[in-house]
């Protein structure tokens, strides 16, 4: 994802840089496919850039603004921070407080890494949300702005995942139950009088989830929170993060 917003922000910024400290040659595969410029760490990328963009996996986004935070203390710049990854709301409100709540626009992607339009939309929401949608004018990226509020863009997406991620972790585990108990040929059938193919969404699930399932337990811990701060049951997302754990050899978490 982040290779793609990179390359979606180049017309607009010139140059795109990205942090290379402790990444793997396959990001660095990525952004060099992405004619992005690497420079060493996050330290050196804050000192240089007027608009920084967080794509990480969630549960490292706050130790991502933590880096950042110390790179610019001390200095009188104050780049624009975007947090595109797929945290609570309290984390990025948190991330506001860091950097200062006017500097921090809280972004969520729905869909794809997107190299052709209509794949994706960024939303983006926080004081500074209209001026960084406009840096994504024509780019593959539907940027839509949701408002003044740091913390919109993340509730949309959490609620969102409850129905793209939470919801099909259920399928994982009614067939892990069914065939502990011995029951799954009988359960597959009675579910196709239903009209439901259990095989179609286990295989559907793998084909989503597979290689990501370590991410997507960040994610739902991530909705899990912004399910319970506003007082709505968290034991959905709850339980889908410890699917997808389980699904990536992780235990039950
Ligand atoms: N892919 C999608 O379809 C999609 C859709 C919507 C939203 N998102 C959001 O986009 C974000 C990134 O997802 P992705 O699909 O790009 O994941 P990904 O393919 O797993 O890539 C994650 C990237 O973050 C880097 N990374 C790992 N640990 C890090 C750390 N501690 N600090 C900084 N960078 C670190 C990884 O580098 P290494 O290679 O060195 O590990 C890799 O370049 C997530 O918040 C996700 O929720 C993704």
């Amino acid at each position: 994802m982040g290779a793609a917003i990179g390359s979606a922000l180049k017309a607009a910024a010139g140059a795109v840089v990205w942090a290379a400290a402790g990444r793997s040659p396959a990001t660095s595969k990525r952004a060099e496919l992405a004619d992005l410029v690497a420079v060493p760490d996050l330290a050196a990328l804050a000192r240089r850039a007027d608009v920084i963009v967080s794509i990480c996996p969630p549960h490292a986004a706050r130790e991502v603004a933590e880096e950042v935070a110390a790179a610019l203390a001390g200095q009188d710049r104050r780049p624009l921070f975007v947090d595109a990854n797929a945290v609570s709301p309290a984390t990025v409100q948190g991330i506001g407080e860091l950097l200062g709540p006017d500097r921090v626009v809280d972004g969520a992607v729905i869909g794809p890494p997107a190299w052709e339009p209509g794949a994706a939309v960024l939303w983006l929401s926080g004081a500074a949300a209209g001026p960084v949608a406009d840096l994504f004018a024509g780019s593959p990226f539907d940027a839509r702005v949701l408002g003044p509020q740091l913390g919109a863009a993340s509730a949309l997406k959490a609620c969102y995942a409850m129905q793209s991620k939470a919801l099909p972790a259920a399928w994982r585990a009614i067939a892990d139950a069914a065939a502990a108990y011995g029951v799954q040929d009988a359960l597959r059938g009675q579910l196709a009088r239903d009209g439901v193919q259990l095989d179609t969404a286990l295989a559907d699930l793998e084909r989503r989830a597979g290689a990501k399932a370590w991410r997507w337990a960040g994610e739902m811990d991530e909705a899990a929170d912004t399910m319970a701060a506003v007082g709505v049951p968290d034991g959905f997302s709850r339980a889908a993060a410890s699917v997808y754990r389980r699904m990536a050899g992780g235990g039950t978490g």
